[in-house]
């Protein structure tokens, strides 16, 4: 009998992704996916040390584990990702019948440590980031071999596919954990990247979204001495047949460069949307946080966005509560949803981490309440913005990549032909229609005739409609 792995994953687009390469591996040595931890022979948690909340997640799952061990020591039970970077022997600590620890940069060993257990070796850990290793080979080897594997059911959609550009950060921003779980930063090599690309195309994927924690910052020197940035790595993928839209995320403001946004000017299948973390409305935050820009210059680039791509859609993240904000300085946030009027903004109440700059430097003075309060006082204004911003689409259409059902459409367990379907514009708004399943994996033009802050609502555009206003 073939074995029965569930998996599940916190954390951003790149754990998803890591889970994806992960079950691809497991599936090839004949592993089967299960969404039943009962039923699991190997059980592995992917995790995220981003934010105390998602750690305190996977705890208390691991917690829910120990009588289920207790009955049947065969079951294997793994921790990967961020946490098993940072935590390492705090795990084994907390959850001593947990069988192996692995990093994110190890992940190509998950078989080899689940066959291991299954031996009944000692419990095991393989972490390390390279970063003080002097030299980065492991790294680059690791994620050579790693990354080509794809498992199109592991994807968002079929349709849709998250492509590694990039590992690690170099920026330390004082409140963040990641240089420490994921390493330096490395760009991956451009060929590699437009090579696996092509694999994704061949496998029906029509959107690939680039990932990195600072993705405009990517950067690739070749033996030769010859350079790759963000714009020549873009221009390599427009060439690949079959891909039609193009996003990337996240990016650092400093680097948030013309010619790259000339690239997205030219190039159709890029799309017009821009993740560019603000996290902060004063420039002493921001100089307590060290982002290395002042709003001055976020607000410069704001305005090279505008002028070269009048209609891009520009989203943020925003950290309240972090050590030392006044009444006054989280008000300078408020102003700035305002000022920018971002598409969206991720809200965060700052979380200490361990490891951390701030953690050392700085007190986490805030208290929580109070954080609470910033969040959901920041969150209501960007809910206007984002209303405001979404009803001008009321009368315009906008092109669609249909990915499938509406969540609300399970619910009601529509069984006929007409369905509500849900889908992204280029420029990543959300949009839902009545259509039905065999639109899934197309892009259609949809006609908008509703909208709330985080949904437009159309119907699409029949050809006897005759022309519409386009918007992207
Ligand atoms: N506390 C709260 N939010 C954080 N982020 C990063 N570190 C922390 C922290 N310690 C947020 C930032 C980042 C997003 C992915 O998570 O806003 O952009
Ligand atoms: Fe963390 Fe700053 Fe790097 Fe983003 S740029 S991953 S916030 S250190």
């Amino acid at each position: 009998m073939s074995h029965r792995l569930y998996i599940e994953t916190v954390g951003c687009q790149m754990n998803m992704l890591d889970s994806e390469m992960v079950v691809a591996d497991l599936r090839k040595r004949g592993y089967e996916l299960t969404s039943d931890v009962k039923v699991a022979d190997t059980i592995l948690y992917n995790t995220c040390s981003v934010r105390a909340h998602a750690e305190d997640k996977i705890y208390s799952a691991l917690g829910t584990l120990k009588l289920m061990k207790k009955r049947n020591p065969d079951k294997i039970i793994g921790v990967m990702g961020c946490m098993a970077q940072k935590d390492q022997q705090v795990i084994f600590k907390r959850a001593p019948y947990v069988d192996f620890i692995v990093g994110p940069g190890q992940l190509q060993q998950v078989p080899d440590l689940i066959d291991q257990a299954r031996l009944g070796e000692e419990q095991q850990m393989a972490v390390g980031l390279g970063r003080r290793e002097g030299s980065n080979d492991d790294i680059k080897r690791s994620h050579e071999t790693f990354d080509p594997l794809r498992d199109p059911t592991m994807r968002p959609t079929p349709y849709q596919a998250y492509l590694r550009i990039q590992i690690g950060c170099d920026k330390f921003c004082t409140y963040c954990v990641v240089p420490n779980t994921r390493g330096p930063e490395q760009g991956r090599p451009p060929q590699q990247i437009v090579e696996e690309a092509k694999v994704l195309a061949d496998q029906g994927c029509l959107e690939i979204t680039l990932l990195g924690q600072t993705v405009n910052s990517y950067s690739y020197t070749d033996g030769q001495g010859r350079t790759t940035r963000m714009s020549d790595l873009l221009k390599m993928l427009h060439e690949v047949n079959g891909i039609k839209r193009i996003k990337f995320v996240t990016n650092y403001p400093r680097d948030m460069k013309q010619e790259l946004l000339e690239t997205i000017r030219d190039l159709p299948k890029i799309s017009p949307y821009l993740h560019v973390p603000l996290q902060h409305g004063s420039n002493d935050m921001l100089k307590r946080m060290r982002r290395g820009y002042t709003v001055e210059e976020y607000r410069e680039m704001m305005h090279l966005i505008w002028d070269t791509l009048p209609n891009a859609a520009v989203s943020s993240d925003f950290i309240v509560g972090f050590c030392g904000e006044t009444d006054e300085e989280f008000q300078t946030c408020i102003d700035s949803v305002r000022e920018f009027r971002f598409k969206n903004s991720f809200i965060f109440k700052y979380s200490e981490r361990e490891g951390t700059k701030a953690e050392s430097m700085l007190i986490d003075d805030v208290p929580y309440q109070v954080k609470q309060e910033r969040n959901n006082a920041l969150l209501a204004v960007q809910n206007e913005v984002s209303e405001a911003e979404n009803i001008k689409f009321i009368g315009h259409a906008v092109d669609v990549l249909v990915e499938g059902p509406s969540k609300k459409a399970d619910k009601l367990e529509q069984n006929g032909p007409l369905k509500q379907m849900v889908g992204r514009t280029h420029c990543d708004r959300i949009v839902v229609f009545d259509g039905n399943e065999r639109q899934a994996g197309q892009i259609l033009p949809v006609s908008i005739y509703e909208t709330t802050p985080f949904t437009l609502f159309g119907a699409v555009v029949t050809q006897e409609a005759g022309p519409e206003v386009y918007a992207l």
